[in-house]
């Protein structure tokens, strides 16, 4: 099959760390993608996000599609030029979005229909619209196939419909992709909590066939520990020899469980939205910038991190600007929150690389306190 080498430098347990080689660049894995949902990652310019370790940032169909429109960032040159980021990009399909962002969805055999939730117009998103917009019109390097997320907890026999849903799209989006040599196009496994349909779901994208493999219909509710569970055998059942995407995920914590079972990407909002709330994720946990105990602290969040953010700015003065509600405060946590999550992943590939995974888990686990 076409589609970016994926080399596994290392493996630890089932962590493994490698490189997917694409056309705009290398991607090292564990690699953690920040979200650029609206061509922008928030608060944050692309040298800042290039400058924080970044390989891969991620954007959305939904959002793009309505606002600028798909058409017209093709003909402004497609997504990466528009928004003067020149590494890789992967978007997600949209499903996701129209179902937890649009007013008000349906969905059926062929489409999913919305309204928008920026002005009430209609809109239908075919696997194959969702297809010819990230591929031919924003320019994606990596593009997913249109699929069905049901909320936490599901129904078995809701969550079977929409993976089987999930499972045929993925066959339209497979169609409509074809082989491309400069773009990869990734499947998304469903099933909500039920081994037995993530193991349908994974046999029955195995069987048609991609670049890489998602893992979908996590992070919608169903807590830390109930994530964990089916990390435990979900990413098992997707090819080994490609990489595992873990959507929408998550917490530090989150990150370095599901590197230990075997993912090797991640997307979340996390670090950007909450650096936009006074929220710092350090190697202590979270802390908000906002109690008084910061007013007059002196010290960076981090002297040793190369991210000027995390280096050069007292945690008084933080304080100082989250306290007045001032831009740059939101700017420069996402930055900061951007540049830890890099780090983390630094050290997770060092870790695996040197065999030493479970050591790093013990250590991470006993220094974070969620505050
Ligand atoms: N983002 C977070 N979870 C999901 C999912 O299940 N599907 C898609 N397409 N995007 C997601």
């Amino acid at each position: 099959m076409a589609g970016f080498p994926f080399t596994i430098a290392a493996t630890d347990g089932e962590a493994r760390t490698g490189v997917l080689s694409t056309s705009r660049g290398d991607i090292r894995t564990p690699a953690f993608m920040p979200v650029g949902t609206a061509a922008t990652v928030k608060a944050l310019t692309v040298d800042q996000v290039a400058q924080s370790g970044a390989d891969i940032i991620l954007g959305n169909t939904y959002h793009l599609m309505l606002r600028p429109t798909a058409e017209r960032v093709a003909r402004l040159g497609g997504l990466h030029r528009f928004m003067r980021w020149e590494k890789p990009i992967l978007t997600d399909s949209g499903g996701f979005q129209v179902m937890s962002l649009s007013k008000i969805s349906k969905v059926k055999e062929d489409a999913v229909t919305f309204q928008s939730h920026l002005d009430g117009s209609r809109h239908v998103l075919s696997p194959e619209r969702s297809i010819e917009i990230q591929a031919d019109l924003l320019g994606s390097d990596i593009v997913m196939q249109l699929d069905e997320c049901v909320a936490w907890p599901a129904e078995e026999a809701r969550a079977a419909e929409a993976m089987r849903l999930s499972a045929r799209w993925a066959q339209r989006c497979k169609n409509a992709f074809g082989e491309r040599d400069t773009q990869a196009l990734f499947g998304i496994q469903q099933g909500s909590t039920f081994e037995a349909l993530r193991r349908e779901s994974a046999d029955r994208l195995i069987e048609i066939g991609f670049d890489g493999y998602a893992i979908g219909g996590l992070a919608v509710g169903e807590g830390h520990e109930g994530m964990v569970e089916v990390l435990e055998y979900a990413p098992a059942m997707l090819p080994a020899d490609r990489p595992r995407y873990l959507m929408g995920v998550g917490k530090p914590i989150d990150l370095v469980e599901a590197v230990a079972r075997g993912v090797d990407m991640f997307d979340c909002v996390l670090p950007t939205r909450s650096g936009r709330h006074g929220q710092a994720w350090t190697w202590e946990g979270s802390v908000n910038l906002k109690n008084a105990r910061f007013a007059d602290d002196d010290e960076p969040l981090d002297p040793t991190s190369d991210v000027p953010a995390s280096r050069d700015y007292s945690k008084a003065y933080l304080h100082h600007l989250v306290k007045s509600e001032e831009i740059l405060g939101q700017v420069l946590l996402s930055w900061h929150n951007i540049g830890f999550f890099q780090t983390l992943m630094v050290q997770l590939r060092a870790a695996i690389a040197e065999g030493r995974l479970d050591a790093f888990r013990r250590e991470f686990k006993a220094r974070q306190r969620i505050g």
